[in-house]
């Protein structure tokens, strides 16, 4: 072999090298970058709800009525959010229970909401929370629902959100509290 190819292939594996230097450089740039962006986004992510979230948003077929819906989900056949007091995109399914029944919230009882128990004369026979309330109208309904206030007048706890919900949407999940057993 003579002196003049030793020098040429000595130069192709030099280049070559270079290149796959420069490769490596490059793709470890890249990959902090990209680890900055991840960064960047995660803490962009607004706080996660606690609901279980659906793999896709609901939609108006998925439930039996709209007072379903609302009672699930916090929104409305609209596709409508309706605003609380507390977080947007919960429904009272989240802290009464899908079935309505309540339970417990940190140390304070999430009463049971369906017309069944709340709307029963015997209910005056019962303390919640400290509270005695009267037999519930749907007038009472919407004043706890909206306003914040039992049917006795009592204030509710702050952990129960506030509501600024339509009429005909009232109508509509209380309608489907009627519907609960
Ligand atoms: C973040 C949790 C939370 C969500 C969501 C929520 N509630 Fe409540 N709710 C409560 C708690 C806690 C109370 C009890 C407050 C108290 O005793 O002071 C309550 C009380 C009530 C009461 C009064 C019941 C009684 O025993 O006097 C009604 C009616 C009610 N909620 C209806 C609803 C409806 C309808 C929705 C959905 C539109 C809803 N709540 C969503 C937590 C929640």
């Amino acid at each position: 072999m003579g002196r003049k190819s030793v020098l040429l292939i000595s130069g192709v594996v030099l280049v070559i090298g270079l290149i796959g230097l420069l490769c490596v450089v490059v793709a470890f740039l890249g990959g902090l970058n990209l680890g900055q962006q991840m960064t960047a986004r995660s803490q962009a992510l607004p706080i996660m709800p606690m609901m279980p979230m659906g793999s896709s948003t609901p939609q108006p077929g998925d439930f039996s009525s709209n007072g379903e819906r609302i009672f699930r989900t916090g929104s409305n056949d609209q596709g409508m959010v309706i605003p609380n007091s507390m977080m947007s995109g919960m429904g009272c399914a989240m802290c009464h229970g899908v079935d309505g029944h309540g339970g417990t919230m940190m140390g304070r009882t999430v009463p049971n909401i369906t017309w069944m128990h709340l709307a029963d004369p015997n209910l005056e026979q019962e303390t919640i929370n400290g509270r005695h309330r009267n037999p519930y109208s749907e007038q009472a309904y919407k004043v706890a629902i909206v306003g914040g206030h039992d049917s006795a007048g009592n204030a509710l706890d702050q952990m129960m959100p506030r509501w600024q919900m339509s009429d005909q949407d009232l109508n509509d999940v209380i309608a489907y509290l009627k519907t609960l057993r």
